[in-house]
């Protein structure tokens, strides 16, 4: 039975101690008035085909890929690779075909019972590694069902995901680079325990408005004076209109 990070570990499992936490960098779409979804809250698409083969290039060159709860189960999101050439050219580099993909959800059900549908895109599309990360708010028949179901449950937290454990959980199963990709809740958790290194956003030229519909940073937010700072490094655009930003995280109150 799963109990925390590091003592969870069944035996025979790959734990390795590495660095503390991977490389983490935060990819998001948003409209051009800062909105990564409508107000439906329906995982509204956002940037155009382009963008999506730069989003399949960051997946190909992470080691994992994170979301969290709501956007898991909402959306059931595949996360894979899907250029079959950038899959070869993993397998090529001797890296496993996908990357790992990573939910962080506070409460799970068993596959099927209102939560993961147990041949959904998340638990089943791609057949690379899943790690389900969870807080003690999940009961053990629940872990049962997802384990029988391929995913590693890592428990940790009483009511809410450790993210600091988790991380280091996943840089002992050998993530050196992790990729997240939202939602607005889990990155602004991310950030409030400066856990992220890079944030990169794909502005598209639409505008969904709404007050009520989510932003990149959700969260409880900061004063200007604890705001998180950012160092731009660098700006493209692509034949749809979208803009590229990449940001460096500098810190709180920089
Ligand atoms: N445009 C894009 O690039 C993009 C990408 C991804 C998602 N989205 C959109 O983002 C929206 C979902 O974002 P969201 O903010 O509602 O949810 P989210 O960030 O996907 O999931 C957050 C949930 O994860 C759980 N969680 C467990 N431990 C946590 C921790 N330590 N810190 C933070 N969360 C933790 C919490 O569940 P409990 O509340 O049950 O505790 C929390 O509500 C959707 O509309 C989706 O379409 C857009």
């Amino acid at each position: 039975m799963p109990v925390g990070p590091q003592t969870d570990l069944a035996p025979g499992y790959d734990y390795r101690p590495m660095a503390e936490r991977p490389y983490v960098f935060v990819n998001m779409a948003m409209t051009a008035d800062g909105k990564i979804d409508t107000v439906e809250r329906q995982g509204a698409r956002i940037s155009g085909t382009h963008d999506s083969r730069r989003v399949d290039q960051l997946r190909a060159g992470s080691d994992a890929v994170m979301v969290g709860g709501r956007t898991l189960l909402a959306e059931d999101p595949g996360l894979t690779v899907r250029d079959p050439d950038l899959v070869a050219s993993r397998e090529r580099d001797g890296r496993p075909s996908q990357p790992m993909k990573v939910g962080v959800a506070s409460r799970l059900a068993a596959p099927g019972d209102g939560s993961l549908a147990p041949d959904g895109d998340f638990l089943g599309a791609g057949g690379g590694r899943v790690v389900l990360c969870t807080s003690r708010l999940t009961d053990d028949p629940a872990i049962t069902a997802l384990e029988r179901h391929g995913a590693e449950v890592l428990v940790a937290g009483k009511r809410r995901v450790d993210l600091g454990a988790a991380l280091a959980h996943l840089a002992g199963l050998g993530v050196g680079r992790l990729m997240v990709e939202g939602g607005s809740t889990l990155v602004a958790a991310l950030l409030a325990g400066d856990l992220v290194d890079e944030l990169q956003l794909a502005v598209a030229p639409l505008i969904f408005g709404g007050t009520t519909a989510p932003t990149p940073v959700g969260g409880q937010g900061w004063s200007s004076a604890n705001a998180r700072h950012l160092s731009l490094q660098e700006t493209s655009t692509d034949p749809d209109g979208d803009v590229i930003l990449r940001y460096l995280v500098v810190g709180a109150g920089a």
